[in-house]
Parts: structure tokens; sequence; C-alpha cells
């Protein structure tokens, strides 16, 4: 057995040398040292030996093994060096070549104005109505009549508004006041929320208007809420979104929905004041309506308006993005050239 033992350790080492590869190695490990291999073999007849001859035989089998299994790691070393010295020679990495382009999305400045514009009124105490309660696909009823529009009004034109073929009575909404409703609907004050979203109307589309824009609306409805208040958090909005330096008037205009009502104007940057393309000459662009709830909407929604007042308003996404950054027609945030999209 001790001649056997000797044999296999002699095989075993020539292939060794013969060795060329980690694969080599591996092999030759299976060959000899695994539970099939063939010192394990001998091993096994161990049992039918004397005492004394498997003391001496053991010791010297496991002798054996260990020498083998070094001899093994030590080729392994050296193979596994020359492997990835070859490795790294030929898979060599030029750092100096130029990197591959890979172009990244970015947001729309439409989509970062309406966040932008959601952030100042969540920092203010609004929360946004959930999207799926402010539809743009709305009923007569949310678009118009709720909103105290009254039937004969020219907005209900189909000159002005899109109708649907669903059903005669359903729109594309015009506005987004029609969430005011759906936010009021079942609820008690205090409701103070915001509602972003896609208008659309029959317009003569030019430099200031499309037939898909986006409103923000924001309605804020409790005990003694005053057109001071109204006041208060839109000039706090423009000023944190326009800074301090930006002028702006409030000027009293008129909306079913809201008495009194007013419009806020922003000085066109384009120009700064003087009259160009972008404001038809006037120094001015108008970015919102707003106004006190008028009674008759908190009526229909069963808000008590001897108990309650409210404020609202509606603001024109694209013109705030535009005076911000001074974009001087509103059809370039539709037609998705890039080397517009790409500045922001
Ligand atoms: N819906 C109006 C529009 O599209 C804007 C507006 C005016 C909204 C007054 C309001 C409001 O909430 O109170 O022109």
């Amino acid at each position: 057995m001790k001649e056997q033992l000797e044999n296999i350790y002699k095989n075993a080492t020539e292939d060794l040398t013969k060795a060329s590869s980690i694969s080599d190695i591996d092999e030759i490990r299976a060959k000899y040292l695994s539970r099939k291999g063939e010192f394990n073999e001998i091993k096994k007849n161990l049992k039918n030996l004397s005492d004394e001859d498997k003391r001496v035989i053991g010791s010297l089998a496991n002798e054996i093994t260990q020498k083998l299994e070094n001899a093994l790691k030590e080729k392994h070393t050296e193979f596994y060096r020359k492997e990835l010295n070859q490795k790294l020679l030929t898979e060599r990495i030029d750092i100096t070549l130029p990197g591959k382009f890979t172009p990244a999305g970015k947001v729309h400045p439409l989509t970062s104005t309406t966040n932008e514009i959601t952030a100042i009124f969540q920092s203010l105490g609004f929360s946004v109505v959930p999207e799926e309660k402010s539809p743009e696909v709305e009923t007569e009823y949310y678009n118009f009549d709720a909103l105290n529009v009254p039937k004969d009004h020219p907005a209900r034109d189909v000159q002005d508004t899109f109708y649907t073929e669903i059903a005669k009575n359903v729109v594309l909404r015009s506005q987004t006041s029609g969430a005011q409703i759906h936010a009021m609907e079942g609820k008690n004050p205090p409701i103070r929320v915001i509602s972003p979203g896609r208008v659309y109307r029959n317009e003569n589309i030019n430099a200031r208007k499309n037939n898909l824009f986006h409103q923000i609306e924001g309605l804020y409805v409790d005990k003694d809420i005053t057109f001071g208040d109204l006041k208060g958090v839109l000039n706090e909005f423009i000023r944190i979104y326009f800074g301090s330096s930006r002028p702006t008037r409030f000027r009293s205009s008129f909306f079913p929905f809201t008495e009194p009502s007013a419009e806020v104007d922003v000085q066109c940057i384009m120009c700064e004041g003087k009259g160009c393309r972008t404001c038809s000459g006037t120094g001015w662009l108008e970015v919102l309506g707003c106004g006190m709830v008028d009674p008759n909407v908190l009526e229909v929604v069963g808000i008590d308006p001897d108990v309650y007042t409210g404020f609202a308003f509606g603001m024109g996404v694209e013109r705030l993005a535009m005076l911000k950054y001074a974009i001087d027609d509103i059809r370039l945030f539709f037609n998705n050239d890039e080397r517009f999209l790409k500045q922001f």
C-alpha cells in the first residue's frame, strides 16, 4: 500500500508538471483528491489493516495528500497570476478614448414649472387634489353649470369649447375650475387645495395662445376668508416664484364663479413693458384670474355662504413659465424641438 501511495503521488506530480492552466489543476485535484479520487480509494481500504499499519499508512497518506494539496495550491496561484496578466495585456482599456454619449432624459419645462408652483402652494398650506378628482373629460355641469356660468355664456359656444361625441353634455374641460366643485362636494370647510391639469380651448393659435394648455386651480374656503387673504397668498406666491423685483398688477375683472373678481398681470419679460409680439404690445401678460367664491357656487355644493367665504384662482402654467424663462412663444412648449427642450 505504501508503494501504491508513492506511485499515485509520483503520477500526480508528473501530471502537475505537465499542467498548463487552472482548469488542468482542477482536473488533477478531481482525479487524485476528490471523494472519488485515487487517494480516497486507498484510504477506504485502511480499515482492513492492522492497527499498527493503519497508523503508519494513514499518516503517510495524510502527509502525501497534504504535500500534493500544497503543490496544487502553489501552481494554482502561479497560473492565476499568469492568466490574469495575460488578460490585462490583451483586454487593455484605452482610457484616453472619448466616451460614448448617452443622452439623458430631462423634465419638460411645463412639468418642472408645475412642480415648482405646486411646491410653493404646498409650503403655504395647500394640498393637491388627486388626479382622479379633476378629470380632463368633464360634464358641462362641472365645467360650467355648477360654476354659475349662465346657459347663454359665450364660453360655452363650440367656437370656444370642445364638445365630445361621448354625450351632448361632455366636454374637454376649458378650465380647471371644475376641480373646485369636485374638491368641495361632500366636504366641510376648511378646504385649502390646488389642482394642476390640462385644459382645452378652441382658440386661434398664436404666440400667447394654444388650444391645449395647463392651469393650476386654487381654492380656500373657511370662516372669515377675505379678499385680503387672496391678495396676500397670491402676492406671496409671485414673490417666491419670480423674486420680489418683477412688476405685477391686480386688475379688477369678471368671472361668473367669483364676486368680486380680479386678474393678475406680470410685466412682459421679453420687452420689459415696452410692448412686443408676445404681450401683443401691452407690456403685460395676464397670468391668472381670481376672486371671492360666488355664494351661488358655495350653495351648489351645500356649503352655507352665510357661514363660510372663500377665494379661488386659476393660473396659466405656460404663461408663468414664459415669464420666468423669457420664452417668447407658447408653441415652443408643444412642438418638442430638442434645441428648445435641451435648454432646461
Ligand atoms: N377659470 C378661469 C379661466 O380659465 C380662471 C379663474 C378665474 C379661475 C377666477 C378661478 C377664479 O378660480 O376664481 O380663465
